[in-house]
């Protein structure tokens, strides 16, 4: 069993990414559940970066809901409809977004005041079908870059083996 704690703040990006994506490897070792992995993967990424919310929305109605899954954080919006605020936005275009500054992302949907800027990536299952979207969001501007997007859209991999 890996160690449990794993403090990555202020440690290089890509250092860090490497350190969480290798104890993600270890502490999920064997293991095949959907709720266990994205449970862990957002334990791992919230207190190792130390974020205000992280978690996974799952497409509970292809190509119109999410609802919350498996989190750390403040209370999330239950549900997000499939083009609505960064969640939904990823979701309908299947692609990740960066967001460096909430205030300048139209219908940004704001659960926790504290947010100021997040990261969606989207989640595919086996065959590539839409399952999910992680959601990190950080009580800082500017949080987010494309070393996160490589490395998040990397551990969401996990997701689509069969
Ligand atoms: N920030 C998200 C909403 C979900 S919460 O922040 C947990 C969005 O605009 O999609």
């Amino acid at each position: 069993m890996a160690e449990i704690t794993l403090d990555l703040r202020g440690v290089p990006k890509r250092q860090a990414y490497a350190e969480l994506e290798s104890h993600i490897d270890a502490v999920l070792e064997g293991v095949r559940d959907e709720i266990a992995e994205m449970s862990t993967v957002s334990a791992l990424i919230h207190h190792g970066f130390g974020h205000l919310w992280t978690g996974f929305y799952r497409v509970t109605e292809p190509g119109k809901r999410l609802l919350v899954g498996p989190y750390q954080g403040t209370l999330g919006c239950l549900e997000i409809a499939f083009g609505s605020g960064v969640c939904g936005t990823a979701a309908a275009e299947g692609r990740s977004v960066v967001v460096p500054d909430v205030n300048d992302f139209p219908g940004h949907i704001t659960c926790d005041s504290r947010s100021r800027s997040e990261i969606v990536v989207p989640v595919r299952g086996p065959g590539g079908k839409l399952i999910a979207v992680l959601d990190i969001d950080s009580a800082e501007t500017d949080t987010f870059d494309d070393d996160d997007r490589e490395a998040l859209e990397r551990i969401v991999q996990r997701f689509a083996r069969s």
